[in-house]
């Protein structure tokens, strides 16, 4: 295979990590957490449909360089983001009497990293944590940037910590084993980073868009790559989301106001990145009509979302009303207001606050076709 290895750092002062993105380094998995860590023991967590493919050669890879590997398997699925499965997670641990230094490794997609990484939070007051993510979604976004959460039954992501990783191991090849609709869905992040980071991005992915599609290596590496450095440069100059008034590290949730609240609503029917490609094109709406943004960017993201099959108007029953109440629940409204990540220009984010009013459901509605 035709690319080369690559490691892109977060430069984050004591808590620096390398993030390694190439074509076949879950070989090396083992040896890369070694090159960081000395402890003896080591937990993998992954779900089921990970496990049927990568994990025995994770526990080879692990045991090679030296640590005791057991392995944790969850059901794959959002509904396995809670309370509940951390607990399962915790007995497991308790149970191998797994100490402070032994690392905690996530082996999978958005979910799995979220869950294992809250455990890791918070197991023992925190324990090493490594990410290997297997999805697109993972390697574009979630994978990278110490976020972790289980979900609350009134919105997603309501209870979790930061903790970053001591490596991210990126093994661009396991994400051709991905269905066709899990691997598009994990698109939708990188069209969002193309989105916040200006123009050179979005014509790569537009140039790019059919080599993507087909899991070209090279493009698949690249792609990677990029967007591991526009995240990791968002998440150097504002790790915990602190900013109030400047948009910071929340520019990443752009599309995500409306996504989150059509992803809950749609109870599994919609990926996470398919729920926030309808909530990109909700807040690109309000981006032209509050923020001044050029109607050209616009028509330019929708097609691209268009060309890289990802949905742009829904085919679900949303009622207009039930987005708004689940819109109310997102962690970034203060004083009861909404708050969208909008864009005045390509790479130019500002907060927008509103509340219930005739703009956004005008927005909405176009993408829901009530
Ligand atoms: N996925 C958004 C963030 O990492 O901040």
């Amino acid at each position: 295979m035709q690319c080369n290895n690559a490691i892109v750092t977060v430069d984050l002062g004591p808590r620096s990590y390398d993030i390694h993105v190439g074509a076949g380094l879950l070989d090396a998995l083992g040896p890369t957490i070694r090159s960081v860590c000395d402890a003896d023991q080591i937990t993998i967590v992954t779900d089921k449909n990970v496990a049927a493919h990568y994990s025995k050669r994770a526990v080879e890879s692990v045991e090679t360089a030296g640590f005791s590997a057991k392995t944790i398997t969850i059901p794959p699925g959002e509904s396995s983001k809670s309370l509940a499965m951390a607990q399962r997670i915790y007995d497991g641990l308790a149970e191998r009497r797994r100490g402070r230094r032994d690392p905690i490794v996530a082996l999978g997609g958005g979910v799995v990293g979220d869950l294992a990484g809250f455990v890791a939070a918070t197991w023992m007051r925190g324990v090493p944590f490594v990410q290997c993510p297997t999805t697109t979604e993972s390697m574009i976004d979630a994978g990278v940037g110490g976020k972790t959460a289980v979900n609350h039954e009134s919105g997603k992501n309501l209870i979790g910590a930061f903790h970053q990783p001591i490596v991210v191991v990126m093994d661009i090849e396991t994400a051709r084993t991905l269905e066709d609709r899990d691997f598009r869905a994990g698109l939708a992040e990188s069209v969002k980073h193309a989105l916040i980071s200006g123009d050179d991005f979005l014509q790569w992915h537009e140039a790019n868009a059919t080599r993507i599609l087909g899991r070209d290596p090279s493009a698949l590496s690249e792609l990677v790559l990029r967007n591991c450095r526009i995240k990791a440069d968002v998440v150097q100059a504002d790790e915990r989301e602190s900013t109030a008034d400047e948009v910071g590290r929340a520019v990443l949730n752009f599309g995500h106001t409306a996504g989150h609240a059509f992803e809950t609503l749609s109870q599994g029917e919609l990926r996470h990145g398919e729920a926030v490609s309808l909530g990109m094109v909700v807040a690109l709406a309000l981006s032209v009509s509050e923020m001044g943004l050029a109607a050209d960017v616009r028509r330019r993201a929708e097609l691209l979302l268009e060309a890289l099959q990802l949905p742009i108007r829904s085919t679900a029953d949303f009622d207009i009303d039930d987005v708004f109440r689940a819109m109310s629940q997102d962690k970034k409204n203060v004083a009861n207001q909404l708050r969208f990540v909008l864009l005045k220009g390509l790479g130019d984010a500002a907060w927008y606050r509103t509340g219930v009013c005739r703009v956004v459901a005008s927005a909405i509605a176009d993408v829901i076709g009530r």
